[in-house]
């Protein structure tokens, strides 16, 4: 979807395309979707909340924004329980397995009818459930992708889940009762218990996948935690951030209008401009 506006920019404005489109990418993650994972107190938190028409000043060349390997390993694998076990596409749900050939299902529908349904449908609960095409059929071949996710956990040698609490100085567990109700349901407390003798054994995808969610968002705050650390170097250790008041490596007084119309994008205006779907409402 980016690609195709960044291509019909790129007839207008030349070079500035990628200078207009990296700003939107940001207005929307910083803008919508993290506030709906993280929650309003992990965007303040992690200082995430974009401004509206102030330039930023925060940008700091000693931030490494890099991804790190909690984040990318664990975290931000979240996502794996929201998937849903079938796609709408033209008015018909097509089943998981199908959306996997996506060879076949993009030549055969188009990105814009997928697009749609994506829209329009409703993603599954972030919990310690999964979709069974994920669970056990992934890619239609019977891959376990939770499985995975705990596997490079400790293929890359990543913490445990009090290890990482401790980190982020949450409280950190030395028996299952103190767990219940904070972070976890009884009942996900006898399923974690069944596998791991006490909760220092506990690793973190599991850990972090099965927690209760944080006030107002998807995520559980140990992975609202490393999730918003993530995205505050991503923003704060980037030069070019889009609100920066650098005058070399972001808009420039000339720009002054561009900048406005970029900071008021939504979602919603890029999916109506790019594709040929019905027009979504304003949210
Ligand atoms: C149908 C949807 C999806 C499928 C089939 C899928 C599949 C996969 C697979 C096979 C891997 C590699 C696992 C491994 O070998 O370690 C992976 C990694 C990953 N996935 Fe997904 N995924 C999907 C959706 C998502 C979503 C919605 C998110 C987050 C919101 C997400 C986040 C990640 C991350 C962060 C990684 C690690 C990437 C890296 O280390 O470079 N995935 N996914």
């Amino acid at each position: 979807m980016l690609a195709t506006y960044h291509n019909r920019l790129r007839v207008v404005f030349a070079q500035t395309a990628r200078k207009i489109v990296g700003a939107i990418m940001q207005r929307l993650v910083y803008g919508e979707y993290l506030p709906e994972v993280l929650g309003p107190n992990f965007m303040n938190k992690y200082d995430l909340t974009l401004a509206r028409y102030q330039r930023f000043t925060g940008y700091s060349p000693n931030i490494d924004p890099a991804m790190v390997t909690e984040f990318s390993t664990a975290a931000f694998r979240f996502g794996h329980s929201t998937i849903r076990q079938t796609f709408g596409i033209n008015g018909v749900q097509l089943d998981l397995k199908r959306i996997f050939d996506s060879f076949i299902t993009v030549d055969r529908f188009g990105n814009n009818a997928l697009l749609a349904g994506l829209s329009s449908d409703d993603m599954e609960q972030r919990d310690r459930f999964f979709s069974r095409g994920i669970r056990d059929d992934l890619l239609g071949i019977m891959l376990d992708l939770p499985a995975f996710n705990i596997q490079r956990g400790r293929d890359h040698g990543i913490p445990s889940y009090n290890s990482i609490r401790r980190f982020f100085r949450l409280p950190v567990y030395r028996t299952y009762a103190e767990m219940e109700g904070r972070t976890h349901t009884g009942e996900t407390i006898a399923k974690l218990k069944m596998v791991y003798p006490t909760p220092d054994d506990i690793e973190m995808f599991p850990g972090g996948v099965s927690e209760l969610p944080v006030p107002h968002g998807v995520v559980g705050e140990t992975f609202a935690n490393i999730i918003g650390e993530q995205f505050r170097r991503l923003k704060f250790g980037d030069r070019f951030w889009h609100e920066t008041d650098n005058l070399v490596t972001g808009f420039t007084n000339g720009e002054e209008l561009l900048y406005f119309l970029i900071v008021s994008s939504q979602c919603n205006e890029l999916i109506n401009r790019t594709q040929n779907v019905p027009r979504l409402p304003y949210l």
